[in-house]
């Protein structure tokens, strides 16, 4: 099988590029990534010399053409994924989210390709603290910021390709995901490279904010499972039941460094900030029989915790460069 995944010299997709070149050597690898500050072509030396990469933008219509051509799947994972930084400016967000899933799409009609489209909880918007309610498949769209609106926008060109043109699509949408190989421009890493470095952890707000934790290996592991067995046409929700709120997150990353539990400073809070979010996945467990792995969030966040311990000359190349532009935009959004 030709297997091209977009994004994949970013954290999931490079996560599920390693997989899957562990897992099933019939698949052959085409990885197109536009290597933008997110994207780290060291993130895949594991696989070096077993897979085909190619430097570009999902957004160029005749390199798409040509990729997708030899293609039997595509797995699109390429986005800008970063909240804050749509906050600072919305372009990318357009350009990547929307104007490049419509090219895939595009593509993958031409051809009659399979696809799977990644996607993510945000698009239903946020669920109140106190409310025992959680996301399924039905939950109408309601997304707060330009990246999930961007990303809804897209999820609803793939519903609309598969309607009108029969395209052999599915969808997933999962929740926050953790592990090795996240830009530590993202929650998780940003406060272990903070401690790491001598930094004190930043908290949003008051902290309360709840996220659905669920380690990137479950998440591919999830992807497999649809692209094998799902149904074309439909959505599913992936998720773990991870639910935890930030400031106990940052609690455990500063106990599991050895540092006071109290060692970090509440900021300004994200505009617009989600309040909760939580899956349920009773869709995928049910019907497609997956089940995650990891099922204990603090040993996964040590574990995490280890990996960026021992990577430091991974991330620390975009250490200072993502706390540079943060107070860039923290200047800007603070008006
Ligand atoms: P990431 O920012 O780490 O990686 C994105 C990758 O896409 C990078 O390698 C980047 O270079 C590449 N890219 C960006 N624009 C491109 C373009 N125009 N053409 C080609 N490549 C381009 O993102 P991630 O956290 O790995 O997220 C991957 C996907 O999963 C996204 O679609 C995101 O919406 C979705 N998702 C993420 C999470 C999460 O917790 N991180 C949860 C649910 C869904
Ligand atoms: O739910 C899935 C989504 O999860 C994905 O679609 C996004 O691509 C991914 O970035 C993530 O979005 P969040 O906005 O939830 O993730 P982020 O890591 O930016 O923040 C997680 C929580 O932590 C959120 O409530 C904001 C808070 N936060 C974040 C940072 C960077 C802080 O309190 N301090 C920080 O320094």
């Amino acid at each position: 099988m030709r297997l091209l995944v977009t994004g994949g010299a970013g954290f999931i997709g490079a996560n599920f590029v390693h997989r899957t070149v562990a897992d099933r050597p019939d698949v052959d690898v085409t990885v197109l990534d536009k290597l933008t500050y997110a994207g780290n072509r060291a993130s895949l030396d594991p696989v070096a010399g077993k897979i085909t990469f190619v430097h570009g933008d999902i957004a160029d219509p005749e390199l798409v053409d040509r990729l997708v051509a030899n293609a039997d799947l595509v797995v699109h994972f390429a986005a800008e994924s970063h909240n804050d930084n749509s906050l600072a400016d919305p372009t990318p967000f357009v350009h990547t989210n929307l104007v490049g899933t419509f090219t895939l799409l595009e593509a993958v009609r031409r051809y009659d390709v399979r696809y799977h489209h990644i996607s993510t909880d945000e698009v239903y918007g946020d669920l109140a603290l106190d409310d025992p309610a959680k996301f399924t498949e039905a939950t109408p769209y309601n997304p707060s910021s330009p990246y999930s609106s961007t990303k809804a926008g897209s999820d609803l060109l793939v519903r609309a390709w598969v309607r009108s043109f029969g395209l052999r699509a599915t969808i997933s949408n999962c929740s926050n995901n953790y592990g090795p190989y996240q830009h530590v421009e993202k929650f998780i890493p940003r406060q272990i490279t903070n401690v790491l470095t001598g930094v004190r952890p930043k908290l949003y707000g008051s902290g309360a904010n709840v996220r659905d934790w669920i380690h990137v290996d479950d998440h591919n592991s999830a992807v497999w499972t649809v692209i094998d067995k799902g149904r074309i046409g439909e959505t599913y929700l992936i998720g773990a039941d991870g639910e935890t709120d930030n400031r106990t997150v940052v609690e455990t990353v500063l106990e599991l460094c050895g540092m006071d539990p109290e060692a970090f400073d509440f900021v300004t809070d994200r505009p617009g900030h989600d309040l909760r979010y939580a899956i349920d996945a009773t869709r995928l467990r049910t019907e497609l029989g997956w089940e995650p792995q990891y099922r204990d969030f603090r040993s996964g966040l040590a574990a995490t915790i280890e990996w960026y311990r021992s990577h430091e000359t991974w991330w620390m190349p975009q250490k200072t460069a993502t706390e540079a532009a943060y107070e860039r935009s923290e200047r800007i959004l603070g008006g």
